[in-house]
């Protein structure tokens, strides 16, 4: 038996707001899905816009409550400060009842959690935290997380298990600043693989400014500016543009050969 962090495929996906994140979540999860792996996508991000990138209805979209705010579950299972209080509290149920199913690809909504005083844990973070650990750690799947910049679920302890850390930045100084500091952060908790994609390109020299600028990053492709991808956002549907499945399926085969190259033979991701 190889150890859990052998299995499946997690990748995390960081960056600062707008430059694709959710888009490139989206459109992995869609085409690992479609390979006929069993995926799932966590939306992360407290700006959580992952399942109409991913084309699920709105009023289904609409009836998914996001964990955190899940009161009556989240004091069931960890209990409350000043009470009863777990640490680890039950999880492994979660991705199947929790979860909306799109198109094959399992999505689950965190929500965000208000910030308590120094210090302090609450009891959905220590939900989410634990959501989070059990979905990087213990999971056989493909896990996109479609993250914040500050990948503020990612504790110390499950970073490490992350096999690709994927930070997404555009043209400019600004995402590249964003991206720096993120993948330092990402560093520090532990993450040992940061992959860099640069999103809404107009030239090969565009991707390969950002590129220069951010060597601490591995370079893993980018993907053209579209208007298609605009047009299917404002549409609320996935994009299926040739090109950028294109671009998608490269940087999917660039990710799958740089993880099984860095964990040995015994990657295996599950199909369903
Ligand atoms: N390659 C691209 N070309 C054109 N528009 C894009 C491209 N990638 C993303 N977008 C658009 O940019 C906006 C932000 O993308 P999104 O994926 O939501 O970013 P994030 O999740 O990082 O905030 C959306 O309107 C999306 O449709
Ligand atoms: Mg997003």
């Amino acid at each position: 038996m190889t150890s859990s962090k052998r299995q499946g495929l997690k990748i995390a996906i960081a960056g600062k707001g707008g430059v694709g994140k959710t888009t490139v979540a989206a459109g992995l999860a869609r085409l690992f899905a479609a390979e006929g792996r069993r995926v799932i996508a966590v939306d992360a991000d407290p700006d959580a816009n992952l399942g109409s990138a991913l084309g699920a209805p709105g009023q289904e979209l609409a009836s998914l409550a996001p964990l955190a705010r899940m009161g009556d579950l989240v004091a069931e299972r960890v209990g409350s400060p000043g009470g009863f209080f777990r640490l680890n509290p039950k999880v492994d149920d979660l991705p199947e009842s929790i979860s909306l199913d799109i198109d094959g690809v399992r999505l689950l909504v965190l929500g965000s959690v208000e910030k308590g005083g120094a210090g302090c844990i609450c009891p959905e973070s220590a939900m989410l935290k634990a959501l989070v650990r059990y979905l990087v750690i213990e999971v056989n799947d493909v896990v996109i997380l479609d993250m914040e910049a500050g990948i503020e679920h990612l504790g110390r302890g499950t970073a490490s298990y992350v096999d690709a850390f994927v930070v997404v930045a555009e043209p400019g100084k600004r995402s590249a600043q964003t991206a720096s500091t993120v993948s330092k952060l990402a560093a520090e908790l532990g993450v040992e693989s940061c992959f860099l994609v640069v999103n809404k390109v107009r030239s090969t020299e565009e991707a390969s400014a950002v590129s220069n600028a951010l060597p601490e990053l591995a370079y893993l492709g980018s993907i053209s500016e579209s208007e298609a991808i605009r047009a299917a956002d404002v549409a609320g549907v996935p994009c299926d543009d040739p090109l950028f499945v294109k671009e998608l399926l490269s940087l999917k085969e660039a990710l799958v050969k740089k993880v099984k190259n860095a964990k040995g033979l015994g990657l295996e991701i599950n199909a369903v």
